[in-house]
């Protein structure tokens, strides 16, 4: 199967390189274009559109930021859904709302296509040796024809239910990682703030029952004050939007997303632990 790429953002990188590193002929799609020669230098070629994209290849996947993005892509004389062409599978890993992946799917339905959800869990070091988790909506047996692919990007791949349903299991786990984070940050704050060292405090928590890959990864972006977004805080503000949208009301949840929404002007292009930096 040749692939098609589009999205090459934090995560779309490393996640197509991994494809092309695993053999398959890619070929990469991104709205900015500079962004493509770090690909073409593996050997990936480049399509001026999306249309153009799925006309010469068999699987499409997209990474992009948001449903924006994904409207973008899908609509309009260059978009997915132009072409003239069928029995096409279009992967949609991006963190996106169930409704959008609903509607998109039914679109492409009609042109003879398929549509995965499949959005992700883990960041750019879990892309970039394909340890992510992939939770995946829409029909399984065009889940299976495509299971191989998705086995280079990530170390487990689970198929949730119907289209849009990876959707959802990605935004309950997104309002973790969110309280995960604030939790984090307020905890080092706290114990700052009354004599406790955040290395002494780091280590304790990694090396207790409360500590995690989570913690570790965090932990040291925090002692190292390196804020450089691998997965940037105006995304969680989004993640936590959608999930409010789909009914979440949980007083944490709730908080969180007024914590990080306050954040987003100073810190959005940030990673989301800088969120620490708006709470001191
Ligand atoms: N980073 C993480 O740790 C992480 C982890 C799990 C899931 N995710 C999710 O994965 C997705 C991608 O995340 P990321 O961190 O790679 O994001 P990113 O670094 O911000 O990259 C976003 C990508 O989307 C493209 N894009 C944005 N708006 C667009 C539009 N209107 N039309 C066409 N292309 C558009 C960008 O193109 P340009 O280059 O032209 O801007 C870029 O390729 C998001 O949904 C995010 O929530 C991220």
């Amino acid at each position: 199967m040749n692939i098609g790429w589009i999205g090459l953002g934090n995560m779309g990188i490393p996640m197509a390189e991994q494809l092309i590193n695993a053999g398959y002929q890619v070929t990469v799609y991104n709205r900015s274009k500079a962004k493509e020669a770090e690909l073409t230098k593996m050997g990936a070629l480049t399509a001026e559109t999306p249309k153009a994209l799925i006309d010469k290849n068999d699987v499409i996947i997209i990474m992009v930021s948001d449903d924006e993005a994904i409207k973008q892509i899908f609509a309009g004389d260059d978009g997915l859904l132009a072409a003239q062409t069928s029995g096409k599978i279009i992967i949609n890993m991006s963190t996106v709302s169930p409704s959008i992946s609903k509607e998109m799917s039914q679109k492409c339905r009609l042109n003879g296509n398929d549509y995965l959800d499949a959005p992700v869990s883990g960041s750019v070091k879990q892309a970039e040796t394909g340890q992510l988790v992939i939770m995946v909506g829409g029909k399984r047996l065009v889940y299976e024809k495509v299971q191989p692919i998705l086995d280079h990007l990530g170390k487990l791949t689970i198929h949730v239910g119907d289209t849009g349903a990876g959707n959802t299991a990605k935004l309950a786990i997104n309002s973790l990682l969110a309280l995960y984070t604030q939790g984090l940050a307020e905890t080092v704050l706290f114990a700052n703030q009354n004599g406790i060292k955040t290395e002494d405090l780091l280590n304790l928590i990694n090396n207790a029952a409360i500590g995690n890959v989570y913690t570790k990864i965090k932990g040291d972006a925090i002692l190292n004050q390196n804020y450089k977004a691998a997965f940037a805080l105006k995304h969680i503000v989004k993640d936590l939007k959608l999930a409010k949208d789909e009914g979440i009301s949980s007083p944490l949840a709730k908080t969180a997303l007024q914590t990080f929404e306050n954040a987003e002007s100073e810190y959005g292009e940030e990673d989301l632990i800088a969120i620490i930096k708006a709470l001191k």
